[in-house]
């Protein structure tokens, strides 16, 4: 035992950067055990310490300001060439932000922001590409597989993140990009780098040096096994915004989402497909999302959800087998457990069917996370399909929210949602009666047919 840990020790959870003074077994903040690693306490604050509040107070006591005395020019945000970044961004970069981009080993993290630097290059605008893990040569080399850049795209290796502030400092580039996070380090800080005193002490400084410069940064970060970027609590607070790229359930795409964003919505989604050279953005997810859908198979429904500002089809497959023990066994891939229960109790009271007799599994297809409830519906025939044994034919599509007493509830949206489904060649939508009153039906082509549920139980009808 240390008799001086108190003060020169501190503990720290690696899996999601809780503190705490003393070592603990289990980490309060997110459970996970023996997570805890020591690390020596910076020995000077570093005036970046406090964030950006610090360029105030260096040049004396800030003086609050009115809103009127605020200047604000017009927004300017770069273009990052790529639809599907952009919107996820909520319209482009903007200046002199952080952006914090996580993501497994592998996925694309590095071709995607190498790719985004290019595309602003190409636009003119100066940009620095600091790399802690590949050298010039490898960055070169994944450089000509998407097609060479212009001169206005630069390259530095190097680790010590005071030294790429003053690089910054010196070159002011407009964008720069720090691959990854991790293996940057402060020589103020003695822990090693990856460690969460020194990603969170060299994102705080980036912070400010973006700020202050108005640079906009992207930083990568790795994920932890956990799958959130290694102290995600001390970088999140950090940044401005935070983006999570990650593979559909076939490996096949990449789907770029946003977990928190000071500049935009948190709801949109990128989709891409890593390609031989390069990534290339997928502008009709739907079509993706349905690709390789089974013809009349029981269990697999399609519906539509909405992620952000836009209608996306995707499959929803239901298994219903015998329980070969007592507890029946539930599954949910890509929706809530808890809402999968929920909807299975439901069937059980209102729909008469024993679920306690089956085990039920549940999958949305292509790898998107259901977090709205207008799937509900779409579950429940899923599952009733499986149970019947009898096929949905796969030109239906069917949305809505289902209530605890078996009642579907009008969704949000409907109109979007039909002409999404009707663009992709559906002709029948099952859909909550209560939405069908206050339906537009010109914008709906004659050959397609509504149909109106008002409870559970008119599902049933259909499957004769
Ligand atoms: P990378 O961007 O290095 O991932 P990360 O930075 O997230 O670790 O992407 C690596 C993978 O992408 C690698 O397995 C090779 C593949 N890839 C392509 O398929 N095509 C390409 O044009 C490039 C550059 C990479
Ligand atoms: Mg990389």
């Amino acid at each position: 035992m240390r008799n001086q840990s108190k003060d020169k020790y501190i503990y720290f959870c690696s899996e999601c950067g809780y503190e705490s003074k003393k070592w603990m077994g289990q980490c309060p903040a997110c459970h996970s055990w023996n997570s805890f690693s020591e690390e020596p306490v910076i020995k000077t604050v570093s005036k970046s310490a406090s964030g950006i509040g610090a360029l105030d107070s260096l040049k004396g006591l800030p003086k609050p300001k009115k809103l009127s005395e605020i200047e604000t020019d017009k927004e300017e945000r770069y273009d990052t060439g790529f639809k599907e970044l952009s919107r996820v961004l909520g319209g482009g970069i903007v200046p002199g932000s952080l952006i914090l981009v996580g993501g497994d080993p592998g996925i694309g993290k590095s071709t995607l922001l190498l790719q985004t630097a290019r595309n602003l290059a190409a636009n003119g605008r100066k940009v620095l590409y600091v790399s802690g893990e590949e050298s010039l040569r490898q960055i070169k080399l994944r450089a000509d597989r998407i097609g060479g850049a212009s001169d206005e795209l630069r390259f530095i290796t190097e680790t010590n993140i005071d030294i790429i502030i003053s690089v910054l400092e010196k070159e002011k580039p407009e964008l720069c990009i720090i691959d990854s996070v991790q293996t940057m380090y402060t020589e103020e800080a003695q822990s090693a780098p990856g460690s969460v005193t020194q990603v969170r002490e060299c994102s705080q400084r980036m912070m400010v040096c973006a700020k202050t410069n108005n640079i906009a940064c992207f930083l990568v970060g790795h994920v932890t096994k956990e799958g959130t970027v290694a102290g995600p609590r001390v970088l999140e607070h950090i940044v401005d915004t935070v983006l999570y790229f990650e593979s559909g359930n076939n490996g096949a795409y990449r789907i770029l989402r946003s977990a928190k964003n000071r500049f935009g919505s948190t709801n949109e989604i990128g989709v891409f497909e890593m390609l031989e050279d390069g990534l290339s953005e997928v502008e009709n997810p739907s079509e993706y999302m349905l690709s390789g859908r089974p013809e009349n198979a029981s269990g697999a429904v399609v519906t539509c959800l909405l992620e952000g500002t836009r209608p996306v089809l995707c499959e929803i497959q239901g298994l219903l087998t015998d329980t070969a023990f007592g507890m029946a066994r539930r599954q949910a891939l890509g929706l809530d457990y808890n809402r999968l229960n929920l909807l299975l109790a439901v069937m059980e009271k209102r729909g008469g069917i024993a679920m306690s007799r089956f085990d039920a599994y549940v999958n949305i297809a292509g790898g998107l996370k259901i977090n709205e409830p207008a799937a509900d519906l779409a579950v429940i025939m899923a599952v009733l399909s499986s149970y019947k044994n009898v096929s949905v034919p796969s030109d239906t599509i069917v949305f809505g929210e289902v209530g605890l007493s078996g009642e579907v509830r009008a969704v949000q949206q409907v109109s979007e949602r039909i002409k999404e489904a009707v663009k992709l060649g559906f002709r029948r939508i099952i859909m909550p009666k209560l939405n069908m009153s206050k339906l537009n039906r010109d914008i709906i082509p004659k050959e397609v047919e509504l149909i109106g549920i008002r409870y559970i139980g008119d599902l049933y009808g259909l499957f004769k």
